[in-house]
């Protein structure tokens, strides 16, 4: 049963439950880019992207990553830890695609050397401004030892997300995630992991376009948006 409406975002809403402990997260197929500028709906995304995020926070917490969620409890439903979201969206990148190429004039499917890690301030007013270290201590968004630690986690999701997503034949390019504080001050992977949140190529098509597997067929009006999110569940699910 679900409480009182704690918060609604662009994709999800968050609901109290009888537990102070627990929220249940409802996905959403409400679709939004370009921080909201750009508005839509993919048919049955809300179930989609929960069962896929059900099913990697459950493979990431037989890894050893410590995540927010504790159970599906029904089709675009999920219960998860209560949790303080730090206002930093990180992401990590293995190839070059999206703001980065924009911002540092690098091409589109340049591959990186190493994975790399970078803050964004989670503030939808400012919309989304890349930050450094420096400005999330200034901030107070968290401490130096907590950004240690989320520049390690992201890099361990990384790594675990990298060798699932290439076993369902999709190239992981670049994800976002968002780290919640538990009561006891522990950091836990939070928010969701899905094609809304990750750029997901087919590793066996070549075509830059029909590749992509993700938000970006809604983002650049690509067509085919729910069937390319089919696929991944499909994928995901049987991985
Ligand atoms: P970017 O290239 O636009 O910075 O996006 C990097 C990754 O983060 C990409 O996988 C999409 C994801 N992302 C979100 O999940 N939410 C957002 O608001 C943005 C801008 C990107």
């Amino acid at each position: 049963m679900s409480g009182t409406k704690l918060y609604e975002g662009k994709a999800k809403i968050l609901f109290t439950t009888d537990d102070p402990n627990i929220l249940l997260s409802r996905y959403k197929d409400d679709a939004t880019a370009f921080n909201a500028l750009k508005k839509g709906t993919i048919a049955n995304k809300g179930e989609m992207n929960c069962a896929i995020a059900s099913h990697i926070f459950q493979y990431l917490e037989t890894q050893g990553i410590a995540t927010h969620f504790i159970k599906q409890i029904s089709p675009n439903e999920m219960q998860v830890a209560a949790v303080k979201i730090l206002a930093i969206e990180v992401v990590v990148r293995n190839i070059a695609a999206g703001s980065i190429c924009k911002r540092l004039g690098i091409a589109q499917g340049q591959p990186l050397k190493h994975p790399l890690v970078e803050f964004f301030y989670k503030n939808d007013d400012l919309g989304d401004p890349l930050i450094t270290d420096a400005h999330v201590a200034m901030l107070d968004l968290a401490t130096p030892e907590e950004v240690a630690q989320l520049k390690q986690l992201a890099l361990d999701i990384n790594k675990h997300l990298q060798a699932f997503f290439d076993r369902c034949n999709l190239i992981l390019v670049d994800f976002k995630v968002e780290i919640g504080v538990n009561a006891s001050g522990k950091l836990l992977l939070a928010d969701e992991i899905s094609p809304d949140t990750c750029r997901l190529w087919d590793k066996t098509i070549n075509d830059p376009k029909d590749r992509i597997m993700d938000k970006d067929r809604f983002r650049q009006d690509l067509g085919n948006i729910a069937e390319a999110y089919q696929e991944v569940m499909k994928r995901v699910l049987a991985t």
